[in-house]
């Protein structure tokens, strides 16, 4: 079975309430119809009822009918998440009325469901920007504990079997953290550690990228990888990390034994962490692109709730494939 049917199979034995606040979007709409017919959770659409329920109607997506529909301008537990949002944000100034606006935003009572208990988890960005989707769980369900920083993994699934796990790789960051310190590169290697085993299922072999392998190149970029790699080693002892190799001395064995002698994880890397949002991006775009390797994410790691953000340019099994990540990974924080 491959990986997708694997994280679906499991999705439907958790029976997760996931929160789609884009429920208007149309793409999501017939995701949500979709994960309804194969059982993989429970959805609640955020949008006007009338306006989703004509869009079911009109383009034949009948298990919406079993969906709960939240209107976001009225519905009986508004005031009770006004003071929730108020009470969580009283110390950055929060008022009353800014509040009771907010909490309007499909993508505010979203995570603000999370937060109540009325949501296990949250797919959303078929129809907003990333920063729009992450800073309300920033600002109310915040991070894990030990953990001051959100990124975005991808899981790379390759058509080159000889790379990775059997192909399979997980890169971070490539979503979220523009420029990360050393401390915080060293949490997003362990994040992506734990990801890598909730989601994708393998034993993580860390590689922690840079221009430089093991001292090839002196400079203070070379020199925060060098101090992420001993932080994350010591944050996570019973994790395979090491550093700092290009990707070549990652991937390739034979580079890696002449460039990185005696390292267990040069040359058979099957978790890139880079250095920097940039490369990651750019990396993971290029890789799907150019490799026509299907990239499965980003599934974001070290939030206090799992909330996932789609690329505008999104399918639909896109969002039936996130929803059933999301499911998992929230069934693995309940445990
Ligand atoms: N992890 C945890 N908390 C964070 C993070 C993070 N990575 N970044 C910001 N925060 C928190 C802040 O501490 C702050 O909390 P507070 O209000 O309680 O003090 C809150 O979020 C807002 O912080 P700002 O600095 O105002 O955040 P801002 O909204 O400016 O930026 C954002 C955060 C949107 C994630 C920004 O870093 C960003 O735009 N990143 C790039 C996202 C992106 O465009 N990615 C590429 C596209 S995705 C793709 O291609 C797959």
């Amino acid at each position: 079975m491959d990986l997708i049917n694997k994280i679906k199979e499991n999705a439907k034995k958790h029976d997760m309430r996931i929160v789609l606040p884009e429920g208007t979007e149309i793409r999501t709409l017939t995701a949500a119809n979709q994960i309804i017919e194969e059982n993989l959770a429970r959805i609640i659409l955020i949008g006007n009822p009338q306006t989703i329920n004509q869009l079911a109607k009109d383009n034949g997506l009948l298990s919406i009918d079993k969906a709960i529909i939240l209107d976001p301008i009225s519905h009986e537990k508004k005031d009770e998440y006004i003071d929730l949002l108020v009470d969580i944000r009283k110390s950055k100034g929060l008022s009353r009325e800014d509040a009771s606006k907010l909490v309007e935003d499909p993508l505010y009572l979203a995570v603000l469901m999370i937060k109540a208990g009325d949501a296990d988890g949250e797919v959303a960005g078929a129809d907003n920007a990333t920063g729009d989707v992450l800073r309300p769980a920033f600002q109310i369900v915040k991070t894990l504990p030990g953990i001051s920083v959100v990124s975005g993994a991808f899981i790379m699934i390759l058509k080159d079997k000889e790379f990775g796990e059997d192909g399979l790789m997980v890169f971070a960051d490539c979503a979220v953290h523009p420029n990360p310190t050393a401390k915080e590169l060293a949490e997003i290697a362990v994040a992506t550690g734990h990801t890598t085993r909730a989601i994708a299922g393998f034993e993580p072999k860390i590689a922690m990228l840079s221009f430089s392998t093991k001292g090839s190149a002196k400079h203070e970029m070379v020199d925060k990888v060098v101090e992420a790699t001993k932080i994350a080693k010591e944050m996570a002892p019973d994790m395979m990390i090491d550093g700092e190799m290009q990707s070549d001395a990652a991937i390739i064995p034979a580079i890696g034994q002449s460039k990185a002698p005696g390292s267990k994880i040069a040359g058979h890397a099957n978790v890139l962490v880079f250095p920097t949002l940039e490369t990651g991006n750019i990396a993971y775009k290029l890789v799907q692109r150019l490799a026509h390797a299907e990239a499965i994410g980003p599934v974001l790691q070290g939030m206090a709730a799992p909330i996932n953000d789609l690329s505008r340019g999104c399918s639909v099994s896109d969002i039936v494939n996130l929803v059933a990540i999301t499911a998992n990974q929230a069934a693995g924080m309940k445990k």
